[in-house]
This record gives C-alpha cells, structure tokens and sequence, in this order.
C-alpha cells in the first residue's frame, strides 16, 4: 500500500560516464517536462526479474529541458542501478513527474551544504540555485578519489572558493565538528550521502547544539553493511512465510504475497514501513535513515522497505489484525 506514483513513458536522451561506476542520464518525458526546484526526485519504474520495481533518484542541478538523474552502479545491490547502466540512447522508461521531500529553505542566512559521493546529486541544484540568489553558502564535497568528485567543475562555477573537495585517499579529514563551527548560528545544513557520513555529521550537529530542525538530510538508504542475500520472512499472525529474494524488498516480497505493509518514500526514509520484529535468526542489516542508532542496536524494528536479513530468517509483526 503506497501513496500513488503515476508513471509515464519517457525516453533516455543521453547518457554520460561521470566516473568508474557512476552514468549521467538525461531522460525525456513525453509530454512536457514539468518544473523542479532543487532537491527534487524522479522515480521509475523498472521492470527487473523479480517483477517491476521504483527506484527513486535525485534530479541533478537546475530545471532544464531534460530530467537529470546520476545513477551508480551496485555490484550487491537488487538490480536497479544494473538494469540503469545497461540503458542507451532511444531506450524507454516509465517515470513519474519530480516531487520534492528535500525541499531548500531559501530564508536562512547561512547554509551548509555537505554531499559524500553519489549523494551530490540534490546538492548540486541547491550550490547553485543558492549561489544565484547571492546567499551565504559553502559546501563540502567528499569522496574516496579524485576521479569519483562528480559535478566537481559544476560546483566550483557556481560557488567557487566556498567549495572544499575532500578526497580520503588523500589524507584529506572532513572534520564534521570544525565544518560545523564555521557555520554561524541560524545557519542550515543540507546533507546527502553515505549513512556514516550523515551520523557522522548528525553526532557533530548535536554535539554543537545546533537545533535539530536545521539539520535536513536525505540519504537512498546504505547499501548494506552486507551484500543482499535471499531469506525468509515470517509472519505469525497471518500464519505466512513468504521468501524475499535477493533481488526484491521485503516489502515488495510481502506486497506480491498479500501481506500489506504501510510505505510512502520507499527510500528508508520515512519510517512509514517500519514493522516490529519478533525474532530473527539471522542479522538484520538496517539501510534505513529513520531509525536511530539505538533502535537500530536493539533490533525490535526493520524498515521493510531497504533493510534486510543475512545468514537467517524473521519473523515480524505488520500491526494488522483480521478485525482491522
Ligand atoms: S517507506 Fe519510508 S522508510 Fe520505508
């Protein structure tokens, strides 16, 4: 059961390889393509071997003719970002209009802008959207190697010197706590990427005292500590055991066997999927960004929407009864 999505048919205009692992898509949608204001997502639907799936991705930089998505692609991952790559020039796709859940707040007098890898993505339309409006803005750009900075030459026309490239094989340090102190008070930060570095960033924000409402993130979920695997989910209360494969979700492997399961972002954002876990005799490998780190510790909730299970099964409780 999800909010609704409408999907239309488009088609891929272009494709570009931004780096080892990760493609620039321009995509046409058959009509006309509606406007987007920075921190906004497509999704599309995509028809994998487990049946179609949505995948949702950022549109990169300002409204354009095109939508502009950047996928990477993952080895371990369920399927998407393969089946992405595998996308040329005159393919078709089904994908819906842009929503926006990262929306900017142009009324800030400061902004911090922090984006670790492919999660540049919503970042780069706000350097420049905010730039254009002559705020008061830096960002940070992080990842492993030089060659995997993507829209580094993009950030660096709009908000030149107030631009920090951080490269970790570099011996380069983030330094989440004095990146925070150089934001004045008042100031906000938006932040994309990796899991650990967005709790790297949330422990330094809360150490500083900054008001939670201030700190806006938006993270696709962790790939996984470990690669997907299949298991078993069980579901007492409804007397059913139903098998996820390695490339389907929990939910969609629920969803597909009846078992209906409250969602909304899809994304491990939202906690609107989160079910009460019963038993598992596996680990449970959260990729969410809603459940703190101590729910995460205790295991009494997964995110059916990205977390899975390894080396075992589950058994979990979806909170819906026959007299419902
Ligand atoms: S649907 Fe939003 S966290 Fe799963």
């Amino acid at each position: 059961m999800r909010f609704a999505t409408t999907f239309s048919e488009a088609r891929v205009v272009a494709v570009r390889e931004l780096s080892r692992d990760v493609r620039e898509f321009l995509i046409a949608p058959q009509g006309v393509v509606a406007p987007w204001t920075p921190g906004a997502h497509i999704d599309v639907s995509l028809p994998l071997a487990a049946g179609a799936q949505t995948r949702s991705y950022s549109l990169v930089g300002l409204a354009g003719p095109h939508y502009r998505i950047a996928v990477k692609r993952a080895e371990n991952g369920r399927g998407g970002s393969r089946y992405m790559h595998g996308l040329a020039p005159g393919d078709r796709l089904m994908a819906s209009d842009p929503a926006n859940h990262f929306e900017i707040d142009l009324r800030r007098p400061h902004y911090l802008l922090v984006a670790g890898g492919i999660g540049v993505t919503p970042i780069l339309g706000m350097a420049q959207a905010l730039a254009r409006r002559g705020a008061d803005v830096r960002a940070v750009l992080a990842a492993r190697t030089r060659a995997d900075l993507l829209f580094a030459d993009e950030f660096d026309a709009a908000l030149g010197e107030r631009v920090r490239h951080v490269v970790s094989t570099e011996s380069m340090r983030l330094a989440p706590a004095d990146q925070i102190a150089e934001l004045p008070a008042g100031g906000e930060l938006y932040i994309c990427g990796p899991l650990s570095l967005v709790e790297a960033f949330r422990r330094a924000w809360t150490a500083a005292n900054r008001p939670q409402e201030l700190f806006r993130t938006e993270t696709f979920g962790s790939g996984g500590a470990r690669a997907a695997e299949p298991f078993r989910v069980r579901v007492p209360a409804l007397d059913a055991a139903i098998d996820v494969p390695a490339d389907m979700s929990m939910l969609d492997a629920l969803a597909a066997a009846g078992v209906e399961v409250m969602s909304d972002c899809r994304r491990g954002e939202c906690g609107l999927c989160a079910v009460e876990v019963i038993a598992a005799s596996g680990a449970i490998d959260h990729r969410d960004v809603f459940l703190s780190e101590v729910e995460r510790r205790e295991n009494r909730r997964i995110c059916a929407c990205v977390s899975r299970v390894v080396g075992g099964d589950v058994s979990i409780d979806t909170g819906w009864r026959a007299d419902h």
